[in-house]
């Protein structure tokens, strides 16, 4: 167990994304540490602006350690709550056991409750390691049932490409107005998360219903399995309008996230694997309902 903090030949560094060696720094920890390649964001409009990091570095200009903050306003129960987010937690291999990520860890905590956020969410696979700062794991949910019969398009979904100019427009202003995917448990932001989450799995497909002025995050086995992770829109489209519009016929569907604006009515099962979402302050705060953050807020 690391009690003290051995930082010696590193140096701290707050709020550093504005310094294009520092963002490398971190795009290249998160490779490394994740094997995830979060650099195509600066084509994608760049990290979300309240991104808050607070990073170790070393003498070559490494990240040897950092978690980042960033605010990430949620719907629980009905009520919005101000929120932010923890990401981009890790430490190198060699700066493991010196109690590096506890500091970073209180750092972003105290800069957090000094910004007032009343809650802090983030997703883990080592629950343990977050219980000691009041964190508790919230029970996910996903749906699963019938499909609803199809109702006729007034136009066909056609594919939206991200890395296209014109589509990212679109697709930005679509975030910017969006209403949350539910009244249980959905951001009701996080543009740079939807959008690189797009870029993370390559078997998630994004079309856009423009009768409906929507974007449908979706995802379709080999099996004909079809996952519905999320809706981006003013005004949600039912279930049935956006099977339609993709001109799929599944048998069953699923939905992960609680699926109170889709017209549609599925049974929860809960999420066994995975990463768990852990969320400190709120009381004892819990979905009424089971709901789940849709993936593409995944963070
Ligand atoms: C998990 C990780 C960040 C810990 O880094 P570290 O520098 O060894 O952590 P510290 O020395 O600051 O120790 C902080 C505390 O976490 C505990 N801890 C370390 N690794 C842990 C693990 N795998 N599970 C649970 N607790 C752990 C330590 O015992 C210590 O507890 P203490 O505060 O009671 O003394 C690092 O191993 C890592 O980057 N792992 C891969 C990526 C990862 O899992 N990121 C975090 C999860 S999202």
């Amino acid at each position: 167990m690391a009690q003290r903090l051995d930082s010696t030949g590193l140096t701290f560094r707050q709020d550093y994304f504005s310094d294009p060696a520092g963002w490398a720094a971190l795009v290249c920890l998160l490779k490394d540490i994740f094997g995830i390649d979060i650099g195509p964001l600066q084509q994608l409009g760049g990290p979300d602006p309240t991104s808050m990091p607070f990073g170790w570095f070393d003498a070559e200009g490494e990240v040897a350690a950092n978690i980042s903050a960033f605010a990430l306003p949620f719907v629980l129960n009905g009520r919005i709550v101000h929120a932010a987010g923890l990401q981009s937690g890790a430490v190198r291999p060699p700066w493991r056991g010196r109690g590096l990520y506890r500091d970073v860890t209180v750092k972003a905590l105290d800069w957090c409750d000094r910004q007032g956020f009343e809650a802090v969410i983030l997703y883990t696979d080592k629950p343990s390691l977050y219980e000691a700062y009041g964190f508790r794991a919230i029970p996910l949910h996903r749906y699963e049932g019938t499909a609803p019969a199809p109702s006729t398009p007034a136009a066909l979904a056609r594919p939206l490409l991200p890395t296209h100019a014109e589509d990212l427009a679109r697709l930005q202003s679509l975030l910017k107005g969006r209403s949350p995917i539910s009244t249980s448990l959905a951001v009701t932001v996080n543009a740079a998360m939807f959008l690189i989450n797009t870029r993370l799995d390559p078997d998630i497909r994004i079309s856009v219903l423009e009768d409906r002025q929507a974007v449908i995050a979706w995802k379709i086995d080999e099996a004909g399995r079809f996952s519905l992770l999320d809706v981006v829109a003013a005004e949600i489209p039912p279930l049935a309008a956006i099977l339609s519009g993709l001109k799929i016929a599944p048998a069953f569907v699923e939905v992960l996230f609680r699926p109170d604006k889709l017209g549609w009515e599925g049974a929860p099962q809960p999420l066994e694997s995975g990463t768990r979402l852990m969320l400190r302050g709120l009381g004892d705060a819990t979905p009424i309902f089971p709901a789940m953050l849709s993936p593409m807020a995944e963070f």
